[in-house]
């Protein structure tokens, strides 16, 4: 075998003269009458090699059958490129290897789509993933999977300078209370009985925390049978991590370290700590949800009080159901966007459940817009004057539910500041929401149940609520939000057993139910628990933003479809009757 002296990203005019070997994929052949040009592709970069009639005509002629993705091995010297001939965009591109030896190690069919860099059409998902081995082999997939190590690494590290220990966690295990729904996996030996795959290792690595090991982390699998949407996979990874004898602070003020480590690696940015943070209830009234991106404004104003002063039957009817009146204002969109456009804006938030948008184009003197007659003069200046609206803006305003308002003009705000361009695309926003509610009001269930997990420790201050008004108790918990994605989230959690009965108690759990579904962490947890907290970030999010995709299947080797398939194994499959029978299991197709 010609075996490789040098990787196809390492020679360059300091190795003109040598004899080398090289390894690689056929990038490109080009065929110049009498020279035959070959593009060699492997990890590390591409070299030209350049197959002359000198050389032989045995050699030429093996040159001739190369195709594109042959796997071969070459023999040559290294030589420079003729003047005018070099290539700055290679690193490689002030040489060239004149062949001399050429061994084919394996062919290949013309494949369904190019691999090579030079090409740019993207091919179409289904293909690729179907051909996963071959998308792989593509330069721009090895690089996202190559940053995907290094932050991997990163982490790591900085994990451990941090004094954090790395700890493998079950992947068979029970149950956690993660809130989606669990993947199971049936028990051979014992029947009817299943592991849960974790949803995460949260209760495992409380448990750690009680046995002393103070700061843990892992990079960690997690399975979550949910509906997938762009920013979700059924099976995806978390820096996982948790720590002792903490306060909210003390979390907050570690992780921030690690997140300023990132951001120098991956965007060259010196980030200045503390980061800003947002609570809650503040995030939800200026933008809507709770992971807004705050690379640009737009915020969201209420305007309850200019609606109650209007004959508009909308805006009377919605302030007495109790509803808000909220909207914001685009910034230059009045002449970018048609009638046509806008009620392609109002359809697309009819998917929420909103009813209608009211759309005012702000001109010199007036508003213009089918409803701008019901708003007076004063009215119409003093909406002006809430969104400090310049001529040719454009104002949007919902009347609806609290949930409703949100999520319609979240949404719009983030389409119009995209297709308005009011954001650099390359920029990195970081800010920490906090103050989340501890509890949701389940009204199919008729029951609280927890907006984190149920050992979620509530604010000192709010823990006398827990009592009279549970809905407004507000928890230990945090998120970093990076440009409009939740990156991590996290709690302190409690380890008192008197509040610990009190929420499982709102949360509908008896004490028998609380034992039933997580007996070993409430027994750990009274044999020494110290005050313990952490987070996880979601790894794969993180390289989706840091590699700029907005797909997070790009930044998974194997990943799964949208139906949670994978198109190139073929699973979730078959099985055969035997291995079902030894499982205990019959399918309702048998
Ligand atoms: P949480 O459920 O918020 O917290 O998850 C932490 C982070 O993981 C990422 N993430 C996902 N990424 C891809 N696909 C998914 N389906 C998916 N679901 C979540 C998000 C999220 O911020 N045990 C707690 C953490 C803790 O309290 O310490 C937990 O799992 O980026
Ligand atoms: P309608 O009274 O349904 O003919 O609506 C009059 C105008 O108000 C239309 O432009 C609707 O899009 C808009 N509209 C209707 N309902 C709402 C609502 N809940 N919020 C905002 N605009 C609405």
């Amino acid at each position: 075998m010609l075996k490789r002296t040098h990787t196809c990203g390492a020679l360059n005019a300091t190795k003109a003269g040598e004899t080398v070997i090289l390894n690689g994929w056929v990038d490109v052949r080009r065929d110049h009458g009498g020279l035959i040009f070959i593009d060699l592709r492997d990890r590390y970069g591409i070299t030209q090699v350049v197959f002359e009639p000198d050389a032989g005509e045995p050699l030429m002629e093996a040159a001739r059958e190369l195709r594109s993705e042959f796997v071969i091995g070459v023999q040559g010297t290294v030589s420079r490129r003729l003047e005018g001939k070099t290539n700055p965009k290679l690193a490689t591109g002030e040489i060239e290897v004149r062949a001399t030896k050429l061994e084919v190690f394996n062919r290949c069919p013309t494949p369904p789509f190019e691999i090579s860099a030079t090409t740019s059409a993207e091919p179409n998902e289904e293909l690729r993933l179907s051909y996963r081995f071959l998308d792989l082999r593509r330069p721009s997939m090895q690089s996202i999977l190559l940053l995907r190590h290094r932050l991997a690494q990163l982490m790591r590290n900085t994990m451990s300078s941090l004094d954090f220990v790395e700890v493998e966690t079950p992947m068979l295990g029970r149950s956690t209370p993660e809130g989606a729904r669990d993947f199971l996996v049936p028990s051979r030996v014992h029947p009817s009985h299943f592991y849960a795959l974790p949803q995460s290792p949260q209760l495992y690595k409380q448990i750690l925390m009680v046995a002393g090991y103070d700061r843990y982390f892992q990079i960690a699998r997690c399975f979550r049978d949910e509906d997938l949407r762009a920013n979700r996979q059924p099976e995806f990874t978390q820096l996982d991590l948790e720590m002792s004898f903490v306060e909210f602070e003390d979390v907050l003020a570690t992780m921030e370290n690690l997140v300023q480590a990132i951001a120098k690696e991956f965007t060259g940015e010196a980030l200045q700590l503390p980061l800003p943070r947002l609570e809650y209830h503040d995030s939800m009234e200026r933008f809507g949800n709770d992971r807004p991106d705050l690379r640009y404004g737009m915020e969201l104003k209420d305007l309850a009080d200019l609606a109650a002063k209007t004959d508009f039957q909308v805006f009377k009817s919605a302030l007495e159901s109790n509803n808000r009146v909220r909207g914001l204002c685009a910034p230059g969109a009045a002449e970018k966007y048609s009638r046509k456009d806008l009620d392609a804006l109002t359809e697309s938030i009819k998917l929420f459940g909103a009813k209608g948008l009211v759309w005012l184009k702000v001109e010199a003197e007036t508003l213009t817009g089918p409803t701008a007659k019901f708003f007076t003069p004063e009215i119409q200046a003093e909406l002006r004057a809430r969104f400090d609206a310049k001529t040719g803006d454009l104002i949007l305003i919902v009347a609806d539910t609290q949930s409703v308002s949100s999520q319609s003009l979240s949404t719009l705000r983030i389409r119009l500041a995209s297709e308005l361009k009011l954001y650099d695309p390359k920029a990195f926003h970081y800010s920490w929401i906090i103050k989340f509610p501890l509890l949701a009001w389940d009204a199919e269930e008729n029951r609280w149940v927890a907006e984190h997990h149920p050992f979620t420790m509530p604010l000192p201050e709010d823990l006398h609520l827990l009592d009279t008004d549970p809905g407004k108790v507000r928890a230990q918990a945090y998120d970093l939000v990076i440009n409009g994605e939740e990156a991590a989230g996290g709690t302190i959690r409690i380890h008192d057993s008197a509040i610990q009965s009190k929420v499982f108690s709102l949360l509908g759990l008896t004490s028998e139910q609380a034992e039933e579904k997580f007996g070993f962490l409430l027994s750990a947890l009274k044999f020494g628990a110290p005050p313990h907290g952490g987070m996880a970030f979601g790894f794969d999010r993180l390289v989706m933003l840091y590699a700029g995709l907005d797909n997070i299947r790009e930044c998974i080797a194997f990943p799964k479809t949208a139906k949670g398939a994978d198109l190139m194994t073929g699973a979730p499959g078959t099985v055969d009757l035997r291995q079902l029978r030894e499982l205990h299991i019959r399918t309702t197709e048998q």
